[in-house]
C-alpha cells in the first residue's frame, strides 16, 4: 500500500503552479496590474507617504522581505512589525499611511487588532489574505487575495510565497502611482514571470535537500545566516525547522553574527549560509574561515554554475545550488530548500508534519481565550 503524502509536502510542491496562477490573475491586458481598487486607487495612493506592514509568524516574514522591495521600488519609508507588538508602543500611523495587514487565514486576532488600530488612526487599510471572507478582509478598506487555493496544513508554505509575490506586485503598483518606474515596470514584470519556472527548478532538486537533512539530523541546533531581503528567509526557514521538524534553528543576520553569537559556532553547531554569488564578500569569507577554525560545519545555499564561489564552497560540507536570480526574486527562490529541509527533517524524526502543534491559536482549549 502506498503511503499517503502529507499535505505539507504537497503544498510545498504546488508553489510553481500557484505562483503562475497568482501572476496571471493580477496581470491584465498589456501587463497592467489589476490593483486599482481602494485603497490602491490613484486618489488614495497620491496621499500615501509611508507604508506600515503588520502580520504574525510566517506572514510577518513575507512583510519583512517586502519592506526591501517596497522601499527600493517606491521610495516609500516602510515599517514592518509583528502584529502582537502594534499595541505596545505609540503607533505613528495617520492618513498618509498605507497599513498592510498580511494573513493567510485572515483570522489571526493580533493581525486584526493591529489593522483596526491603524484604521482608527486614519490609515488607509489593505488586507492580504488567502481566505476571501474573513474578519481581516471585512475590516480592511480593500484586499488583495493570495491565490494559494485551499490550505490544509497549519504551517504556511504556499500562501507565504504567494504573499511575497503579491507584495512585490504591490511595490510596483506603489512605484507607478508615484510616477516612478515609467520604463522599468515591464522589465520588472518580465522578471517576475520567471519565478514559477525557477521555483520548479529548485523543487526538482529535492534529493539534494534529503542529503542535507540526513547530514543535519544528528545535530540539535543550526544557525541560518543571510543578509538583506534574504534575512527574513533565514528567519522563516528557522521557524519552519522549529515548528515542523522540532529542530532548534535560529535565523540570524550575517553581519550581526560576528558580534557575539559566533561564540556558539563549534563542532556541534552547524551553520547554513544563504548567499548569492554577488553577495559573497570579505565578511562572508571571514565568517566561513572562523567557522572552519572552530570546527562548525558549514552548509551553503548559494548560486550554482560558473559563478559559484570556490573559496567559499571549498570550506563547506554541503551545498544546495540555486539558479541565478534577480536580487528581488531571490527570497522566493531561497526559501524553497528550507521548506523542504523542514519537511525531510520532520519525516526523519517520524513527526506528523501536518500537525506540528506549534500554533497557540490552533489549540482547542485555548480558542475561547484567544478569540477576539
Ligand atoms: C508558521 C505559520 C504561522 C502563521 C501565523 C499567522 O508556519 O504558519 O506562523 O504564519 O500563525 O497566521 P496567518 O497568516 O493565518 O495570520
Amino acid at each position: 500500500m502506498t503511503e499517503k503524502q502529507p499535505f505539507f509536502i504537497k503544498e510545498i510542491r504546488e508553489q510553481p503552479k500557484i505562483l503562475a496562477n497568482t501572476l496571471s490573475q493580477y496581470l491584465g491586458p498589456n501587463r497592467h496590474l489589476k490593483m486599482a481598487r481602494p485603497p490602491l486607487d490613484d486618489q488614495t495612493l497620491r496621499k500615501i507617504q509611508r507604508v506600515y506592514i503588520t502580520a504574525c509568524g510566517t506572514s510577518y516574514h513575507a512583510g519583512m522581505t517586502a519592506r526591501y522591495i517596497i522601499e527600493e521600488l517606491s521610495q516609500l519609508p516602510t515599517v514592518v512589525e509583528p502584529a502582537s507588538e502594534a499595541g505596545c508602543h505609540q503607533l505613528l500611523v495617520d492618513q498618509g499611511t498605507l497599513a498592510v495587514a498580511i494573513s493567510q487565514s485572515g483570522r489571526s486576532p493580533e493581525t486584526l487588532a493591529a489593522l483596526n488600530l491603524a484604521k482608527a488612526r486614519g490609515a488607509a487599510t489593505l488586507a492580504i489574505a488567502n481566505e476571501v471572507a474573513s474578519p481581516l478582509t471585512e475590516a480592511a478598506e480593500g484586499s488583495l487575495m493570495t491565490l494559494a487555493g485551499q490550505v490544509f496544513t497549519l504551517s504556511s508554505t504556499k500562501a507565504f510565497t504567494c504573499q511575497t509575490l503579491i507584495l512585490y506586485l504591490l511595490a510596483i503598483r506603489l512605484a507607478q502611482s508615484r510616477g516612478l518606474m515609467r520604463d522599468e515596470w515591464l522589465r520588472e514584470l518580465e522578471n517576475l514571470g520567471r519565478i514559477p519556472e525557477m521555483a520548479r527548478h529548485v523543487l526538482a532538486m529535492e534529493d539534494k535537500v534529503v542529503l542535507l537533512a540526513k547530514k543535519l539530523a544528528s545535530y540539535d541546533h543550526v544557525f541560518i545566516l543571510a543578509r538583506g531581503a534574504l534575512l527574513p528567509m533565514a528567519y522563516e526557514g528557522a521557524l519552519k525547522l522549529k515548528e515542523v521538524a522540532h529542530f532548534h534553528a535560529e535565523g540570524y543576520s550575517m553581519g550581526e553574527f560576528g558580534h557575539g553569537p559566533l561564540a556558539l559556532a563549534r563542532a556541534n553547531t552547524p551553520i547554513i549560509l544563504i548567499a548569492f554569488s554577488d553577495e559573497i564578500d570579505s565578511t562572508t569569507l571571514a565568517l566561513a574561515r572562523a567557522f572552519k577554525a572552530r570546527g562548525a560545519p558549514l552548509f551553503l545555499i548559494t548560486e550554482d554554475g560558473l559563478k559559484k564561489d570556490q573559496a567559499l564552497t571549498s570550506m563547506a560540507e554541503g551545498f544546495f545550488p540555486l539558479p541565478a536570480a534577480h536580487p528581488r526574486l531571490r527570497p522566493m527562490v531561497a526559501i524553497l530548500p528550507l521548506q523542504l529541509l523542514a519537511y525531510h527533517l520532520g519525516r526523519l524524526k517520524s513527526l506528523d508534519v501536518d500537525n506540528p502543534g506549534g500554533l497557540l491559536s490552533s489549540l482547542d482549549y485555548l480558542k475561547t481565550d484567544f478569540a477576539i
